[in-house]
């Protein structure tokens, strides 16, 4: 027990510690505006989700209905949510806590008389009185449409007062709207509404391709040649191994490319991996069923004929 004491809390002090200066930075973390606020607004309604029912299981009765009702709007929920505010944020914790108290008056103000009203309190809050976000697909200070971009991007500042409305493609994705393949991809599906990019095949080199497989390609990858029957073709660099690789190795193949390994320790230069692909044995080995045999290793394997040797002198 002792033992255990004395080894085991040092070392969760220890995990402790190393963690913990990624928590405290976390905690400092200064949000953007719209996120910062964001935060604010998604930890207030977990605590109206908390508080929703009162401190009792609601009961059907008239009296307990109407208890709930002057509950909704009441002090008494408006501490109980903000006793825990900001306190299950991770990153930008600090911020969170900053941001209530600096407009501990305008929360006030929704949840006493706008609640019904104005439901959404990101809307009200982040966007219409705070003006640090903007409704979706709307960016920058005036809350302007956003690039479309066909589902196959982001809008740089979406959803908040910052970026310039342009399109970031996904992976595969180029154009204004996001609307072309890039270099690298060739349509594999395209309607009114939607377009597929798919990756060219590994055989094409700069340039791309116009479909599908090794054929498509417009030029052959380094390591590849074109081939009018099948389109971007490996090129063996084993073929000529003597040029591939040092005398004590052996050549293998890739797709685009090839890799030098070394002989066994047995053999002197090889065609693979392993004692049975010798060109010839290395000094002090010699072939025995197929394989380069290390000579002392044959004398130690038969200790009983040693020994009867001796016996007989
Ligand atoms: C903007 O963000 C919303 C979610 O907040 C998302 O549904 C929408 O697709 C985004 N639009 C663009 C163009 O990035």
């Amino acid at each position: 027990m002792l033992f255990k004491i004395c080894f085991v809390l040092p070392l969760i002090s220890i995990a402790i510690a190393l963690d913990e200066p990624q928590k405290i930075k976390d905690k400092s973390t200064k949000l953007p505006p719209c996120k910062a606020c964001t935060v604010l607004v998604e930890s207030f309604n977990l605590g109206l989700e908390r508080t929703k029912r009162g401190k009792h299981a609601g009961g059907d009765a008239a009296w307990e209905q109407e208890k709930m009702r002057v509950y909704k709007n009441s002090e008494v929920r408006l501490v109980e949510i903000q006793e825990q505010l900001c306190n299950e944020v991770k990153r930008g914790q600090d911020h969170c806590h900053m941001l209530s108290n600096d407009h501990e008056s305008l929360i006030e103000e929704w949840f006493t008389s706008k609640q019904d009203e104005e439901p959404d309190l990101h809307a009200w809050l982040c966007i219409n009185q705070l003006n640090v976000c903007c409704p979706s697909n709307t960016f920058g200070p005036t809350c302007q449409p956003c690039t479309d971009c066909n589902n196959n991007g982001k809008c740089k500042g979406n959803g908040t007062r910052k970026g310039n409305g342009q399109c970031l493609c996904d992976s595969g994705y180029a154009g204004i709207n996001c609307n072309d393949c890039d270099e690298n991809n060739y349509e594999s599906f395209r309607d009114a509404t939607k377009l597929l990019c798919t990756p060219c095949h590994a055989a094409c080199g700069d340039g791309g391709c116009n479909g599908a497989g090794p054929k498509s390609c417009r030029k052959c990858k380094d390591g590849w040649r074109m081939d009018t029957e099948t389109g971007c073709v490996d090129i063996n660099e084993c073929v000529d191994q003597h040029r591939a690789c040092r005398p004590q190795q052996f050549c293998v193949n890739n797709e685009g490319s090839f890799s030098c390994l070394e002989c066994d320790r047995s053999c002197d230069g090889c065609d693979g991996d392993g004692p049975d692909m010798c060109k010839k044995c290395a000094d002090g080995y010699q072939l025995k069923d197929g394989k380069c045999q290390e000579l002392k290793a044959e004398i130690d394997s038969q200790p009983e004929v040693v020994a009867s040797m001796r016996e007989e002198l």
